[in-house]
C-alpha cells in the first residue's frame, strides 16, 4: 500500500489515465485526474456563455472566463474504482471528454489565474488523502514540476505519435464518439504544441522523473514496470 504521492505526467494518448488509475488500484491508493479539473472548468465557461477569450471583465461588468472558471463548483472523488467529476453537483464525466471541451481546454488551461486556483485545489485534495493515511496517484502535465515537486515517484509517459493517435481514436470509439484518425492526430499535435509552449507551467518532464515509453507495452506491462519503480521508492 502506497502512502506517498506518485506523479504521472506526459502528453495525451500515452495511456496516462488508464495507467494512473490502474496503478492507484494496485497500490491501494487514491487517484486524481487533474486534466478532468481543467476540462470541467472549461465546460463551466462554455455553459456560462462567456466567450473563452474574454479574459477581462468588460466595461459593463460582464463576467470573464477566468472568474467563471475559478468559481466553478467542482467536486472530484478520488476513488480509483469510481472516479467522478461533478460540476454544480452534476456528473459531467462523459461530457468533459467530448470534442467541444477537448477543442477548448488548452485555452482555459493556459490562463495563469485558473492554473493557480486549480493547483491549490489539487494540493488540497492531495493533502486530504495523505492526512487520511492514503497514498495518491496524480496524473496531469505539471504534477512532478509544479503541483507536487516533492512526489515520492515521478513518472513521465511517452509514446510514438502513431500509437497515441490510435489509442485516442479507440477511446473515442468505445465511448460512442465519432472518430477520424487524421483529425485525432492533428488535435493531439495541436494540444501538445499549446501545452508545451504556454508560459504558465508548460508540459515537460521533471528533472528527476523516470521516462517510460508505452508504445510497445500493454497496460499490464506498464503497470508492472511502475509497480516495480514504486516498490523501489517505497
Ligand atoms: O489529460 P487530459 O487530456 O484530460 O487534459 C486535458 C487538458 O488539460 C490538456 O490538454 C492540458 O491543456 C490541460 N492540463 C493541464 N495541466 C494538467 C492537466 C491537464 O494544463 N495538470
Amino acid at each position: 500500500v502506497l502512502q506517498g504521492v506518485v506523479a504521472v505526467d506526459g502528453p495525451s494518448g500515452t495511456g496516462k489515465s488508464t495507467t494512473a488509475r490502474g496503478l492507484a488500484m494496485r497500490l491501494g491508493a487514491r487517484y486524481l485526474d487533474t486534466g478532468a479539473m481543467y476540462r470541467a472548468a472549461t465546460l463551466a465557461v462554455m455553459h456560462s456563455g462567456v466567450p473563452l477569450d474574454a479574459t477581462r471583465t468588460d466595461a459593463d461588468g460582464h463576467d470573464d472566463a477566468v472568474s467563471v472558471a475559478v468559481h466553478a463548483d467542482l467536486a472530484m472523488s478520488t476513488d480509483p474504482a469510481e472516479p467522478r467529476v461533478r460540476l454544480g453537483g452534476e456528473d459531467v464525466g462523459a461530457e468533459i471528454r467530448g470534442a467541444d471541451v477537448t477543442r477548448n481546454v488548452s485555452a482555459i488551461s493556459a490562463l495563469t489565474e485558473v492554473r493557480r486556483h486549480l493547483v491549490d485545489e489539487q494540493r488540497r485534495i492531495i493533502a486530504a488523502a495523505l492526512d487520511h493515511g492514503s497514498g495518491i496517484v496524480v496524473e496531469g502535465r505539471d504534477i512532478g514540476t509544479v503541483v507536487a515537486p516533492d512526489a515520492d515517484l515521478k513518472i513521465y509517459l511517452v509514446a510514438s505519435d502513431t500509437v497515441r493517435a490510435g489509442r485516442r481514436s479507440a477511446e473515442d470509439t468505445s465511448a460512442g464518439r465519432a472518430t477520424d484518425a487524421t483529425a485525432t492526430g492533428t488535435d493531439l499535435a495541436r494540444r501538445d504544441r499549446l501545452d508545451s509552449s504556454r508560459a504558465a507551467s508548460p508540459l515537460r518532464a521533471a528533472d528527476d522523473a523516470v521516462e517510460v515509453d508505452t508504445s510497445t507495452l500493454d497496460i499490464d506491462g506498464v503497470l508492472d514496470r511502475l509497480e516495480e519503480l514504486a516498490a523501489e521508492r517505497g
